[in-house]
């Protein structure tokens, strides 16, 4: 196995914005990481080579390129990366979801043994809810505004599964979802309006869970949320997970908060996924010199020290730079970064990151990077 580039080894765990396998919060009811249930567990998403592009009148957009992952039966995987990196782009194309002037280029998607790409609109139709829903990015927000909570939710499940003649177990079986999100069955009858934040997005995950999806994937669901609201959303997530046992992708900016729910974290920048790792490694020894910078990117109240920015310019994402896509941004590139894109290179058992300095014929440039970052 290569040597790990760790340019953080004392800093990261003073950071509290970080929280690794030891200190995480007790509150959250965390499991393991990835290594307890991971490579031997059956993998029930597969997304192989998935592109997607944006037409524009000055040419397309690659939104996602060309990026490949799997999620574990039971997994919460964190998917992150800073705005515009895809991650939105990224949930719909697995929904099928992409809406003109989007499409998917090529690519593979699987859940459990199903081919998505393959589904006609009736198929996918039924596919969504069931094999896989979508908590949206803003979701509480895009509630109907003018239909109670219960008709919301009823309309989900009769979609599928055509009217229910038995309204009263239908009431019950609402009932059960609210207290799945712990939601109080006073809200039954309620309108959008009437709730707080935080009960709006518990509504979104009620309706998301509702017809028991094999996987579940929460964009951004708790973003617009207060830190004491974004906590109990979190929570919330990771309880209905267990209870149900679907998988769940979230997606997110907060890498403290992904910190306490997530098994393992998958890092996109500009389209590319870069690094995938189980929690507690990208934390105490990411890899990848981006996942570097945004660890050390998270703020510390404990230690008082400028925040540190990555330099440079992102490309224009119709017009990304040859090789390494990281290149114009990466303190570390050399000229074989422009002329050769890094393959993923599986650095230990569920660790990958795409990065020339983790190929073998570059240990002595590694060492070399090593050095530099304990000297600065
Ligand atoms: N309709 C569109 N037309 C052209 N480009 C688009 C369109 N929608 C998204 N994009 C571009 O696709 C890229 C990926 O966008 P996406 O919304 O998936 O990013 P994201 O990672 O979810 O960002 P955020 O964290 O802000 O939600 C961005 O460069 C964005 O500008
Ligand atoms: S491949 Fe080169 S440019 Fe890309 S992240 Fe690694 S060192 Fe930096
Ligand atoms: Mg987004």
């Amino acid at each position: 196995m290569s040597q790990q580039l760790n340019p953080h080894p004392k800093s990261l765990p003073q950071n509290e914005g970080v929280i690794s396998n030891q200190n995480r919060s007790s509150s959250l009811p965390v499991e393991e990481g990835a290594g307890g249930r991971g490579k031997n567990s059956r993998t029930v998403l597969n997304v192989e080579k998935l592109r997607i592009h944006y037409a524009t009148p000055q040419g397309d957009v690659i939104a996602v390129s060309d990026i490949s992952f799997n999620l574990y039966e039971g997994e919460t995987l964190g998917l992150v990366g800073e705005s515009g990196c895809g991650k939105s782009t990224t949930a719909y194309g697995i929904l099928q979801l992409v809406q003109p002037p989007g499409y998917i280029v090529n690519g593979s998607i699987e859940v459990d043994g199903t081919e998505v790409l393959n589904l006609d609109e009736e198929e996918l139709r039924k596919f969504r809810w069931t094999g896989l829903s979508l908590i949206p990015q803003g979701a509480m927000n895009s509630l109907n505004p003018t239909m109670r909570v219960k008709d919301q939710i009823i309309d989900v499940i009769e979609s599928h599964e055509g009217k229910q003649k038995d309204r009263e177990a239908l009431r019950e079986r609402i009932f059960s979802l609210f207290q799945n999100v712990g939601l109080p069955n006073r809200i039954y009858n309620m309108y959008p309006h009437e709730l707080s934040g935080g009960m709006k997005q518990r509504v979104c995950i009620a309706m998301a869970v509702a017809l028991n999806p094999t996987v579940v994937i929460a964009d951004e669901a708790t973003s617009a949320l207060d830190v004491v609201v974004q906590r109990i959303v979190a929570q919330t997530l990771i309880s209905v997970k267990d209870d149900i046992g679907v998988s769940l992708i979230v997606i997110g900016h907060d890498m403290g908060l992904l910190a306490q729910i997530v098994d393992r974290i998958a890092v996109m920048y500009a389209g590319k996924m870069v690094e995938i790792a189980p929690v507690e490694n990208v934390y105490a020894k990411p890899l990848h010199p981006y996942t570097q910078l945004l660890i050390d990117s998270i703020p510390s109240i404990k230690e008082r020290k400028p925040l540190k920015i990555t330099e440079g310019i992102t490309h224009d994402p119709r017009n990304p730079p040859s090789g390494c896509i990281f290149r114009l941004r990466c303190p570390f590139a050399w000229q074989h970064c422009a002329e050769v894109e890094p393959p993923q290179i599986m650095m230990d058992d569920l660790h990958e990151v795409a990065c020339h300095l983790y190929d073998e014929h570059f240990a002595e440039r590694r060492a070399n990077a090593l050095a530099t970052i304990a000297n600065s």
